[in-house]
């Protein structure tokens, strides 16, 4: 029997815009196998959030999901298509099954509600009316993210700290024991120690809890940390797939190398950052051929008019797929790069 969880297959989303039709998400596949963690990564605007949202059928109205399917598998039972789920089905599906982390979302808390409402509230939006076991259940969880429960239950947000906030939301997101949760950018709007008291939280909760997690992050030693499993999105496409060490010992794609070396390094001393030159596309008039093209020095005229295909590395080892024309090369180069860091060493 598989493993799989959630396979997002062949998933296109866009936005309708004053200025056309902007494809977010382009035909993203992959698969989240029970108890992994994936971590997206990729610069701003390249589609992430879109695609968690898509995935929990979250998206504003001016959003079209224009192919694809989330196929979910409950525990012991039979896999849906997460997208056809209507009513409470989709309640259900929404934090029983599948709960996200919003990218800012501790930012924007009512500061008139208390935490212990937050939590029937969540609760009751999803079918849940036992309420003594909730608090019970909530009061257990905050001490598993390291929180003083009760006078966490009873505060109101302002009275807590934005680490504080932020527990509170990823505790709120395992309230009603989903099998999958997504986080968007979980450490993204904290002071670099909070970072590290959330992934430890996080840790923590993925053990106690046996939950699959999407994890979105720009910081890449954050997904290094992390994840099992490592994706690299461009401009709503996903260029590079694979295992953790794959991805950032042996990259593929030179986007992925790219953001690679643009992070910085103890032993370089070197003139700072390599950041990548240019900025990510228009999506609404992407580039020809691979979309990264005018950023990449790789880049050769067939990278201008054949679009890459994500295609697997590694016949028998690690899994690795990449979607670059000169993917051989930029290996190589990844190589290089590494050996410098060690000589520097
Ligand atoms: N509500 C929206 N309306 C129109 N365009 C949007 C909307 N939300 C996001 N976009 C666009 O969709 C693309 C992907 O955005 P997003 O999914 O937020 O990326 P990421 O999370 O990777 O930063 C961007 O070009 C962004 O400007
Ligand atoms: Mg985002």
């Amino acid at each position: 029997m598989s493993d799989i969880v959630l396979s997002v297959q062949g998933l296109s989303i866009s936005y309708l815009t004053a200025r056309g039709r902007l494809r977010a998400v382009n035909g993203v596949s992959f698969d989240l196998h029970q108890g992994e963690t994936l971590a997206l990564i990729g610069e701003s605007g390249c589609g992430k959030s879109t695609l968690n949202l898509g995935v929990m059928q979250l998206l504003p109205r001016t959003a079209l999901v224009d192919a694809g399917k989330v196929i979910y598998t409950p525990r012991g039972g039979q896999p849906i298509d997460a997208l056809k789920l209507k009513g409470s089905a989709l309640r259900r599906f929404r934090w029983a099954e599948c709960s996200m982390v919003f990218q800012a979302a501790l930012n924007s808390l009512n500061p008139v509600i208390r935490v212990r409402d937050m939590v029937y509230d969540t609760a009751r939006a999803h079918g849940e009316n036992d309420m003594r076991r909730i608090k019970a259940r909530a009061l257990e969880l905050f001490k598993m993210v390291r929180l003083d429960p009760d006078r966490v239950f009873d505060a109101y947000p302002h009275q807590l700290s934005g680490g504080m906030r932020q527990r509170v939301l990823i505790a709120l997101s395992v309230l009603l024991n989903p099998q999958v949760v997504l986080l968007d950018e979980p450490t993204t709007a904290v002071d670099i120690l909070t970072q590290r008291t959330i992934i430890d939280v996080l840790k923590t909760l993925r053990r106690e809890l046996g939950i699959s997690l999407i994890f979105i992050s720009h910081d890449l030693s954050i997904a290094a940390e992390m994840a099992d499993t490592v994706a690299t999105m461009y401009a709503g496409d996903l260029v590079e797939i694979g295992t953790v060490n794959e991805m950032f010992y042996r990259p593929a794609h030179a986007y992925t190398l790219g953001l690679l070396n643009a992070v910085p390094r103890l032993s370089a001393d070197r003139e700072a950052l390599n950041s990548i030159p240019g900025s990510p596309p228009d999506m609404i008039d992407a580039p020809s051929g691979c979309k990264f093209h005018p950023r990449c020095s790789f880049a050769t005229e067939i990278c201008q008019t054949s679009v890459p295909k994500l295609e697997v590395l590694n016949r028998d080892g690690a899994a690795h797929w990449a979607a670059c024309h000169h993917s051989d090369q930029v290996r190589l180069s990844a190589q290089e790069v590494l050996a410098d860091d060690h000589a520097a060493d």
